[in-house]
């Protein structure tokens, strides 16, 4: 978990290897069936471009159907999900069923100036439509309000690692990996 930009995606990539499971970033698939055209990338598209969160049952139906697949059959690392309370309430229902458990969720805390800045510097590479500044900072606002307060919900249960986003990308996956090692530990 973390705001937008706080480096998800990039650390989700490492951890997933580490680990042997998919990273199953609910952005990407939506990006892709964007791009294909597909119903569910017409229907993501609108909200996506204005910084909103797509509707609960869509996304839980899009994240239940990937966990179903056989890759993640022995495990998987979600990216970007949950992010309401619907979500968490669902996530669980779906772990349940496949008999998973949470390990442990990752929490990437970074400023606000420095997401909007390498926000801001993607879009000059990638172009992706919603690294605008408006829009950007409306995902901030939509993070701040419905997903940060979440992770209480999982402190809760003593399964939060907190671990500073700040810095070289190499230097915060070895602080990803030091706080997953102190959370397996205790
Ligand atoms: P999503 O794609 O998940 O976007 P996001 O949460 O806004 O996060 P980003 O992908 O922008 O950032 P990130 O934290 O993954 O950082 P990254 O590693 O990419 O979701 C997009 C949209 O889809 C949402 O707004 C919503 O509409 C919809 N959606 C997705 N999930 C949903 C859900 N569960 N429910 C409802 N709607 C949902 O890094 C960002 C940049 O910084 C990159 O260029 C990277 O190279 C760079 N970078 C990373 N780490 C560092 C570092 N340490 N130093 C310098 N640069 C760095």
């Amino acid at each position: 978990m973390g705001p937008p930009g706080a480096g998800k995606g990039t650390q989700a990539r490492f951890i997933a290897e580490h680990f042997g499971v998919p990273a199953i970033s609910t952005g990407d698939i939506f990006r892709a069936n964007v791009s294909e055209g597909t119903e569910l990338g017409l229907e993501a598209k609108r909200f996506m471009d204005a910084g909103e969160y797509v509707p609960d049952e869509v996304t839980n139906l899009m994240v239940r159907n990937r966990i179903d697949e056989d890759d993640a059959a022995k495990g998987f690392l979600l990216d970007g999900y949950p992010r309401t309370l619907a979500q968490v309430e669902e996530l669980d229902g779906m772990i349940a069923y496949t008999g998973h458990r949470l390990d442990g969720v990752v929490c990437l805390t970074v400023d606000q100036d420095e997401i909007v800045s390498r926000l801001l510097q993607r879009a000059q590479v990638e172009g992706r439509a919603d690294d605008t500044e408006d829009v950007i900072r409306r995902r901030q606002e939509v993070y701040l309000e419905q997903t940060e307060p979440l992770t209480e919900v999982y402190k809760q249960r003593g399964i939060v690692v907190e671990v500073d986003g700040m810095g070289d990308v190499d230097d915060v996956t070895r602080r990803v990996f030091e706080a997953l090692d102190g959370l397996a530990e205790s």
